[in-house]
């Protein structure tokens, strides 16, 4: 481990954000939690340069929610900018930027082309750095059925999935943080990999989902044409030990993957309890 004293983690009031910061602050490093709701924004530069001083290490963790294609390669790109100029300027001896498994492989998908672009902005700025690609995490399976809906069908594509749980890529980001810069990528990737039906089946029958689960040949991954193994990983470096039952057990993932459905789940096992 290198001994680095202070840590800023932008996007740290986020999914994974916020687990690196309090893993962070366990293992003993200064950190700051950046974001707009604590005087940091990426976009304008606004709060970076005073963020960043006396900074070691800087994890990006930052995300904008959106289908518009110019909005996310804006976010990504001039955030990008933003903060490399800020980090040469701090003399910032480490830049981790969390990303994703196959956004060098698939085409056609404008979230993937952003943060493609990321990667790049991070690779080229001059700061030492990392580029950890995880693949989805287990609380991104609400949106990954939601997108493929249609009516009471989920039309999956023909693809392998290797999900992870926020908490094991926290795990692993806060070992990659406080190792010395790779200068390229590592992988991080979840125990198990199977197909994105099955996986839907899985979830559904936690979660007591209706809705039924198909192979869709035709299903693109957000625009992109997927293979077999477009987005897992050739190679792992840092492996999830979750399960996704075992991660289910948890009231915090219940919650993630039952939404508004969580509250009434709950008010059911208090007044099983009760009986
Ligand atoms: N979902 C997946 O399965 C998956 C898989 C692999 C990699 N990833 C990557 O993981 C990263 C983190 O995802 P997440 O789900 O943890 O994100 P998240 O929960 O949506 O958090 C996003 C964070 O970004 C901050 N943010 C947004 N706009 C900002 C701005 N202009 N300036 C500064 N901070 C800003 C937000 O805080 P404020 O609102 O306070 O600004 C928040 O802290 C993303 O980059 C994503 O590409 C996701």
């Amino acid at each position: 481990m290198t001994k680095y004293r202070k840590a800023v983690v932008l996007g740290g009031s986020g999914l994974i954000g916020s687990r690196v910061v309090d893993r962070l602050r366990k293992s003993g490093v200064e950190v700051v939690s950046a974001s707009r709701r604590t005087g940091v924004d990426t976009l304008t530069g606004e709060g970076l340069d005073k963020a960043f001083t006396d900074a070691d290490v800087v994890v990006d963790a930052s995300d904008v929610h959106s289908f518009d294609k110019e909005t996310l390669r804006k976010f990504f790109t001039v955030s990008g900018e933003n903060v490399a100029r800020a980090e040469v300027a701090a003399g910032v001896k480490h830049h981790v930027t969390l990303s994703i498994v196959g956004v060098d492989r698939i085409r056609g998908n404008p979230y993937y082309a952003a943060k493609l672009a990321q990667e790049d902005m991070a690779s080229q700025s001059g700061v030492p750095f990392t580029i950890a690609r995880s693949t989805q995490f287990y609380e991104f399976f609400p949106t990954i059925a939601g997108g493929f809906t249609t009516g009471s069908v989920v039309g999956l594509p023909n693809a392998l999935l290797q999900p992870i749980a926020a908490d094991d890529v926290a795990v692993a980001l806060v070992d990659i943080a406080l190792s010395p810069p790779k200068n390229g990528p590592v992988y991080i990737a979840g125990p198990e990999r199977d197909r994105f039906d099955r996986w839907l089946t899985r979830v559904f029958k936690l979660t007591d989902d209706p809705r039924s689960v198909e192979v869709d040949s035709k299903a693109t991954w957000f625009g992109a044409t997927l293979e077999n193994d477009s987005i897992v990983p050739k190679q792992t470096d840092y492996s999830g030990h979750l399960k996704l039952e075992e991660w289910f057990a948890t009231p915090e993932a219940k919650r993630a993957l039952l939404g508004d459905r969580y509250a009434e789940a709950v008010a059911a096992i208090e007044q099983e309890r009760e009986t």
